[in-house]
């Protein structure tokens, strides 16, 4: 978030309620208030949360609570104290916080209030329908519109060298390839006309993201309202009825919005573009950071690449250029050297706070012999980038280690801190009960990506570039952008 935002955010509320204060009680973590009223630390934060909670830490400990913006948020920093508090379910609820900002987000009507009864558990419950079993047909669907995608506009031309933007590129296929996966084609056609148009209207919408999420109201932030709009008319009722080979997933969620009479076409319109987010918002510069740091380690892309035509090989695939590939569901999973370079590139790129709010006042259990006092409404925060960035857990933790995830040819799942193993230590998909449904099926895509990225191109990196860094504008929300794009070439192998 901006430090800009942030004032104003502050400002806002400060206009909004009242001032009060609040005095640290027995068992309560240290309070830091900052000195301006209200505000709090919100500026700090903003600038760099990462570092901000960083240097609290040496200050105050594993744990403290801090006034942001307005409310009480207590950082549990060390990792492992985790399993403790993810346990807690009952007293510390996420959708509270999520269903509130959700909604004003992406301009559906909020879901908890007693207008749809149901919707939010049969909602949740549809989230099976990215898991288990029915991950199978869509790997498979996803595989074959990422050939489509690829095949089209990229396997085409023999010959030399070209450039490309990285993250345009793995944007605009990995955009493209998941919506025909989630939602279907037109029934005429394999692929959707005006799909540039929409990639750029999500575009302009997912850089306004931080700031709705952060509750900026929408007519402040010029064009995005409009530019929502038509994101959201893209998904209404009778468009989406014309499109065939529908995943399941999404099927079942028009189904059961069209149960509730008090949704408009709108509405329904509204959560699809809402799961559009989901699927490609966190995924896409998930692809870019994996495809860039392989390509920037050659070693590493050699190791990768090799281990994909072992397999093509044991499984008496005849690979050839010309010819398209399928990979399985069971085969992507072999792929372990691969699956350790995303890991790894998700552990240095993700930056996702885990929230919950606590349902009453109660001690919270930190360790055998630790627990903090809370109150009714408080934040608590995990901010897992601080353990991916441990040096004590990953050693030269700022380095792009393509195999850190393995040892001995197997995956590797011991990892220290104070000489205790850790339960959590890579945590980009969130946590417990509210942990991302979609995480199979984005490691699978991101590894059908870069399985067709290996088996079809030479890549190199352009020289005298500066390298890719994080813009930590979204920094507690997901996996963060670059900074800037990156060139690169690419040319279709001889094989
Ligand atoms: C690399 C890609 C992805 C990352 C890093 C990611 C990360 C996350 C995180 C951190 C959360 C919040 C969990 C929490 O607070 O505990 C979340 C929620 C969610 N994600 Fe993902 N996600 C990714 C891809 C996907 C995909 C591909 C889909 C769907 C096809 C998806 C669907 C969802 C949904 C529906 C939720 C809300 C769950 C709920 O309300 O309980 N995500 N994701
Ligand atoms: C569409 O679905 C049908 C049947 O469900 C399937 O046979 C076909 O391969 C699918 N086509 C595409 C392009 O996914
Ligand atoms: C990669 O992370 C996922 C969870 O995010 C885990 O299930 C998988 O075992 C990990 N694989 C490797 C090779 O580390």
């Amino acid at each position: 978030m901006s430090p800009l935002l942030l004032l104003l955010l502050g400002l806002l509320s400060l206009v909004l309620c009242v001032l009060r204060g609040r005095k640290r009680r027995a068992g309560e973590p240290p309070l830091i208030k900052g000195w301006i009223p209200y505000v709090g630390k919100a500026l700090e934060f903003g600038k760099d949360a990462h570092k901000f909670l960083e240097e609290h830490k040496k200050k105050y400990g594993d744990v403290f609570t801090v006034r942001i913006a307005g409310k009480y948020m207590t950082f549990i920093t060390d990792p492992l104290m985790y399993p403790n508090i993810i346990k807690q379910g009952r007293q510390l609820d996420f959708h509270e916080f999520s269903d509130k900002v959700a909604p004003v987000t992406f301009g559906y009507p909020p879901v908890i209030n007693g207008k749809y009864p149901g919707l939010s558990e049969q909602v949740k419950r549809s989230f099976n329908l990215l898991q288990g079993d029915k991950l199978t047909p869509l790997t498979e669907s996803m595989m074959g519109n990422l050939m489509l995608v690829f095949r089209q506009d990229h396997l085409q031309e023999e010959g030399g060298w070209k450039i490309g933007n990285m993250f345009e590129f793995c944007f605009s296929i990995m955009f493209e390839a998941t919506f025909l996966t989630m939602y279907g084609r037109p029934l005429s056609t394999r692929r959707h006309s005006g799909m540039d148009v929409l990639m750029d209207h999500f575009i302009k919408f997912d850089t306004m993201f931080p700031l709705l999420i952060a509750q900026i109201p929408i007519r402040l932030l010029g064009r995005t309202k409009a530019i929502r709009e038509k994101l959201i008319n893209y998904f209404l009722p009778n468009k989406m009825s014309c499109w065939s080979n529908t995943s399941q997933f999404i099927k079942r969620r028009s189904e059961l919005f069209e149960q509730y009479d008090a949704l408009r076409d709108v509405d329904k319109a509204a959560h699809h573009f809402a799961m559009l987010w989901a699927s490609v918002g966190n995924t896409a510069p998930a692809t870019f950071w994996a495809m860039y740091y392989l390509v920037s380690h050659p070693e590493a892309l050699q190791v990768v690449r090799q281990e994909l035509h072992d397999l093509l090989t044991l499984s008496g695939v005849d690979f050839s250029s010309d010819k398209d590939v399928m990979l399985s569901r069971e085969q992507l999973e072999k792929l372990l050297y691969l699956e350790s370079s995303i890991n790894e590139s998700l552990r240095l790129s993700s930056s996702s706070m885990n929230i919950r709010v606590a349902q009453e006042d109660f001690s919270l259990r930190l360790d055998a012999e630790r627990s903090a006092s809370v109150r009714k409404g408080d934040i608590i925060a995990l901010y897992p980038q601080i353990m991916h960035l441990d040096p004590e857990i990953y050693e030269d933790p700022e380095t792009f280690r393509f195999d850190r995830y393995m040892q001995d040819g197997t995956v590797k799942t011991e990892f220290y801190k104070d000489g205790q193993k850790l339960k959590y230590y890579l945590m980009p998909f969130g946590s417990g009960s509210t942990m991302c449904p979609g995480r199979h099926f984005a490691l699978n895509e991101i590894k059908q990506f870069l399985c067709l990225l290996l088996l079809y191109f030479d890549l190199e990196l352009e020289e005298g570039q500066t390298r890719a860094t994080l813009d930590p504008s979204r920094a507690g929300l997901g996996v963060l952008l670059p900074n800037n794009d990156v060139h690169f070439r690419y040319r279709l192998r001889k094989v």
